[in-house]
C-alpha cells in the first residue's frame, strides 16, 4: 500500500463537503484468480493525513468500515463513493420494480452508505469479492463456495498488514452487507481466526494477518442455507401460492423479475415433510430468551420459539406506532385498547406472501441461486443438503462437501474453539421480507446472544428485502461500540 497513490475527491454530506483521498483498485492478495473482484477501494477523510478529526475520530482512533456488495452470491466489484444508494424509499413499503436493489429515489435525502460513512469519520474499504458465477478461461469455475469469505478474509488480512501505513484503527472493523451480502458480513463477523480458511488463504498470496473483526452489520441475512428450507416451510406452509423472484446479472447489476404460480401437489408433499423436520432442529439448538428460558417448538410448529418471533414482529409495530406511523387498519395485528397485542399469522403471511417453491434454498432441480453457489471448480450446480440429495430430480447431482457447506455457516464457528468472533452485532431483516424465514436471523441473533455476543436485533416494520436504510441509527450504533472502553 502506498499512500502517496491516492486522488483526491470531496463529498458532500447533509450540506457539509469533506475532502477525501481515494485509493481504488487495491489488490488484496498476491496472486488473485480474480483480479477484477479481489480488490478494494478505500477511502479516507483527507484530514486524517493533516492530524485531523473527523465526527469526534483521528486518525489513530476512526473505525473502518468495510461494506460489501454482495447480492444473490453473485460476484460484486468493490463499491465506490459515487456508488447509488440502497434502500427502499425512506419509511419502508414495496421498492420500486426493476433492477437491483431498489435505489432511493433521486432526490431523495439519503446518500450511500460510503459516503454516509465518510461523513461519521469512518474509514471505509470496500472490498470486491467472487462470486458463484465467474468462469475462467480454461472452463474451471473460480468464485463458487467458500471462495466470497476467503475474499473477505483476504480483504481485512491486507488492512492489517498495512495498518502502520493507513489511518484507521484494524481493532475497530466494522463489516456491512445485504442479503447474500449480509449472510457473508456475518460470516467473516463468525470465524474470524478459524483455521478452515487457511489453504484457501495461502494458495491466494493473501497478508499474514489476523483476520477477526470488531463488528457485524447484516441486513437480512441469507444464511443457514443447510436448515433455511425447512425454516421457510415452517413458517410458510400451507400458503400455496408464490410470487417467485429470478436473480440474474445484467451490466454487473443483479437484476430480479417476479415469477407466479400454485405449488403443486408434489410441492405442498415436500412443504410438509421440510416443515415437520424443523422443530427438531430448533430445539437441538438449546436456544434461551434473554431470561434464560428455552425457545423451542412442539412438533406442530408451535411454541415459545414462535412467540418469541412473533413479540419481536410487535415490538417492531410497536416502535413503528411510536414513530407516528398508524397501523389501526392492519387485520394482521389482533388490537386491545388500541395497542396491537398479538399477530395474527396467516393474516401476516397473507400480507408477506411466500416468494420461494420447496425447497427455497437447496431445490430438486438444482435451479437455486445457492444450488449454483455450492458448485466445485468442474460442476456448476450441486445440492448442499441430505434432503435435496435425497429427493433431488436431476440424475446424478452432486453434493458439496460437508467441509464447504460448514465453512460458509456463521452458526459453524459460535461456540466454537479456534477463532475469535466479533462482539457486537447488528442484525436487521424487515417484517415485509420474505426471501427468507424470519427464524433465520433470529436463530442467528439468539444463539449469538447465548454465546455472550452482543446483538442488536429489530424486524423493521413493513420493510422489504433490502438494506442500508437506516445509516443514520446504523452509525449511531457503530459509532456507539468504537468508543467503548
Ligand atoms: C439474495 C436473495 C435471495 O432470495 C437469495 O436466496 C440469495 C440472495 C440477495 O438478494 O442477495
Amino acid at each position: 500500500f502506498d499512500p502517496a497513490a491516492f486522488q483526491a475527491r470531496s463529498i458532500t454530506v447533509d450540506g457539509n463537503t469533506l475532502a477525501i483521498r481515494a485509493y481504488e483498485g487495491l489488490a488484496y492478495v498476491a496472486r488473485p484468480v480474480e483480479p477484477a473482484y479481489q480488490c478494494l477501494n478505500l477511502y479516507i477523510p483527507a484530514a486524517y493525513f493533516e492530524g485531523g478529526e473527523v465526527g469526534g475520530f483521528t486518525a489513530a482512533t476512526a473505525p473502518i468500515f468495510l461494506p460489501n456488495q454482495i447480492g444473490g452470491y453473485m460476484p460484486a466489484l468493490p463499491g465506490k463513493l459515487e456508488g447509488r444508494a440502497f434502500g427502499p424509499p425512506p419509511g419502508g413499503g414495496q421498492p420500486p420494480a426493476g433492477a437491483g436493489r431498489p435505489p432511493v429515489p433521486a432526490g431523495g435525502a439519503m446518500p450511500n452508505a460510503i459516503q454516509y460513512a465518510l461523513s461519521r469519520g469512518f474509514v471505509v474499504a470496500a472490498p470486491g469479492a467472487r462470486g458463484r458465477t465467474l468462469q475462467a478461461a480454461s472452463g474451471e469455475y473460480t468464485g463458487k463456495a467458500p471462495a466470497a469469505i476467503v475474499d473477505l478474509k483476504a480483504a481485512v488480512r491486507y488492512l492489517r498488514a498495512n495498518r502502520e501505513r493507513l489511518p484507521g484503527n484494524t481493532e475497530r472493523i466494522i463489516s456491512n452487507g445485504t442479503s447474500a451480502g449480509g449472510a457473508l458480513s456475518a460470516l467473516l463477523g463468525a470465524s474470524g481466526g478459524q483455521a478452515d480458511y487457511a489453504p484457501y488463504l495461502a494458495a491466494l498470496g493473501a497478508a499474514d494477518a489476523r483476520d477477526d473483526i470488531f463488528a457485524v452489520s447484516a441486513y437480512c441475512p441469507i444464511t443457514n442455507l443447510a436448515h433455511a428450507d425447512a425454516a421457510y416451510e415452517w413458517q410458510f406452509a400451507g400458503v400455496d401460492t408464490y410470487q417467485k423472484i429470478d436473480i440474474s446479472m445484467l451490466d454487473y447489476q443483479v437484476q430480479r423479475k417476479t415469477v407466479s404460480g400454485t405449488l403443486t401437489a408434489r410441492q405442498r408433499e415436500v412443504s410438509a415433510a421440510l416443515a415437520a423436520s424443523f422443530p427438531a432442529y430448533v430445539n437441538s439448538l438449546n436456544l434461551r430468551a434473554a431470561d434464560g428460558s428455552p425457545l423451542q417448538l412442539a412438533a406442530d410448529g408451535q411454541g415459545s420459539f414462535r412467540d418469541h418471533v412473533a413479540s419481536l414482529l410487535l415490538q417492531s409495530a410497536r416502535s413503528a406506532m411510536a414513530q407516528g406511523r398508524d397501523l389501526s387498519a392492519l387485520d394482521y395485528l389482533q388490537w386491545q385498547a388500541g395497542q396491537p397485542v398479538a399477530v395474527r399469522w396467516p393474516q401476516y403471511l397473507a400480507y408477506l406472501g411466500r416468494m420461494k417453491t420447496p425447497p427455497a434454498f437447496d431445490a430438486l432441480d438444482l435451479s437455486s441461486g445457492e444450488n449454483q453457489l455450492f458448485g466445485s471448480a468442474t460442476l456448476d450446480k450441486r445440492h448442499f443438503t441430505a434432503f435435496g440429495r435425497q429427493n433431488g430430480s436431476v440424475a446424478n447431482a452432486s453434493v458439496a462437501e460437508a467441509d464447504v457447506v460448514r465453512m460458509m455457516e456463521p452458526l459453524s464457528y459460535i461456540g466454537q474453539a479456534g477463532g475469535k468472533p466479533a462482539a457486537h452485532w447488528r442484525i436487521r431483516h424487515g417484517s415485509k421480507d420474505r426471501d427468507t424465514s424470519l427464524a433465520v436471523p433470529v436463530i442467528l441473533a439468539t444463539a449469538l446472544r447465548n454465546h455472550g455476543y452482543q446483538v442488536d436485533l429489530a424486524l423493521p416494520w413493513d420493510v422489504p428485502h433490502s438494506g442500508d436504510y437506516d445509516l443514520p441509527s446504523l452509525f449511531d450504533w457503530a459509532a456507539a461500540i468504537s468508543r467503548q472502553h
